[in-house]
């Protein structure tokens, strides 16, 4: 069977937020994209992920005018509750850094943006099989797949994006004498639960105690997100929903803490931690966006927000490539080709900031859990550091100018 080729300026491998966003925004800018994704689009909607939208984030979504229900479904937050043993202290982002976060779940942003494309006539291919991705070093990059009716089919472009997610095949192209992995693993992960309850407080609830981590988040009036710090090989199914919701009970403290809304638990997942930075994020002719180039553990939240950050450096690089190639006479089919400065400087500007969030995420991570075999120093020691945060006004704009996204 001979396979049916399409041509575009970029080819994206990787249908989530990031893959998308680009798709869209290139072509506000006439710069024409196709997307493929191995999964389905009904999976990737209803696949749990981080809930919390910086600022500049919310605005990405708001500007590119996709029909985001960020605003109407989406809830204001001004400020976050740290506890530690018990005592909480709110961070009052609005007054420390004048800006919110926003809460509407990443998978809401997903389904705004495959929608909106989809609506557009961008051309999409869900549920795709044996990818490949060739000729990155060439000037006739192009990506072959089987789609979901069997038929063998490849994209032509200029320039292939990969966003393809944590487990990237796209990043494995870069060869290795040019590539940087860096990587650390921790040893716990979370555990993540929805519940049919009630919001137990106004605003999210970042705890720690001698028993670890967790984090009390929201999803709507009715429906609630919450995670605790577990052991990386917890068998989900091993935890009842009493043992769950007591043991969260007992991190936020039992004598005058908050009072834990409990329900139904309607989904439980164990969610892995690792760092991992590629670098460079750039080579030939394929540029890496989001989780693909990058992951950070969950805490603060960053990941999404990270990969919106990296689109935003990136568009205005490619749109300088492909002018620059529309004025250049053309070439011949697969010569060689040199990474362009432009992308060049995407990887350069986009990992000052990756690795900014990385040290965030990282230290976030190491305040608010407790280490396997920790003795009581340890936990003393993070309490000094956990009153420097919350103490003083200096702390406080440290964790909330973080969190809710440095200006660019
Ligand atoms: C959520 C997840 C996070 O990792 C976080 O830091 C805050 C909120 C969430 O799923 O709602």
């Amino acid at each position: 069977m001979t396979a049916h080729t399409t041509r575009v300026d970029v080819g994206i491998v990787g249908g989530g937020p990031a893959g998308l966003m680009t798709a869209l925004l290139l072509k506000r800018r006439g710069i024409s994209a196709a997307v493929i994704e191995t999964r389905t689009k009904d999976t990737i909607h209803h696949t749990q992920r981080a809930g919390i939208l910086e600022a500049a984030t919310v605005s990405m979504l708001v500007d590119a005018e996709v029909g985001s229900r960020v605003l109407t479904e989406g809830h204001e937050h001004e400020g976050t509750v740290l506890s530690f043993d018990g005592e909480q202290h709110r961070i009052d982002f609005q007054a420390l850094v004048g800006r919110s976060v926003w809460l509407y779940p990443q998978n809401e942003v997903f389904f705004d943006l495959a929608n909106a494309w989809e609506r557009e006539g961008g051309e999409i291919h869900w549920a795709v099989t044996d990818t490949q991705v060739h000729g990155i070093e060439t000037t006739s990059p192009r990506i072959s797949f089987t789609d979901a009716h069997a038929q063998a089919r490849s994209i032509e472009a200029d320039l292939i994006i990969g966003t393809d997610g944590s487990r990237s095949m796209c990043r494995r192209l870069i060869p290795e004498e040019v590539r940087t992995d860096h990587f650390i693993s921790y040893p716990f992960a979370w555990f993540g639960i929805l519940c049919e309850a009630p919001p137990t407080a106004p605003e999210l609830i970042y705890a720690n105690s001698e028993l670890g981590f967790a984090l009390i988040s929201q999803r709507n009036e009715t429906v609630q997100r919450m995670y605790f710090q577990c052991d990386p090989d917890t068998d989900p199914d091993s935890w009842s929903e009493d043992a769950i919701f007591d043991h969260i009970q007992q991190v936020l403290g039992t004598e005058g803490g908050v009072q834990l809304k409990r329900g139904p638990i309607i989904d439980k997942t164990v969610l892995p931690f690792r760092s991992y930075v590629c670098d460079p994020l750039s080579h030939g002719r394929l540029a890496l966006a989001g989780d693909a180039g990058h992951t950070v553990p969950p805490t603060g939240a960053k990941g999404l927000n990270l990969a919106f950050a990296d689109v935003r450096v990136l568009i205005p690089c490619v749109e300088e490539f492909i002018t620059e190639l529309r004025a250049d006479a053309p070439g011949h089919e697969g010569e060689a080709a040199e990474t362009p400065e432009s992308l060049r400087r995407y990887s350069r500007t986009a990992l000052d900031r990756v690795w900014k969030a990385q040290n965030f995420s990282y230290w976030a991570t190491n305040l608010l859990h407790r280490q396997p075999d920790e003795n009581p120093f340890t936990h003393r020691r993070r309490r000094g550091e956990f009153d420097a945060i919350t103490g003083s006004v200096h702390g406080q704009a440290y964790f909330a100018d973080s969190y809710t996204g440095w200006s660019d």
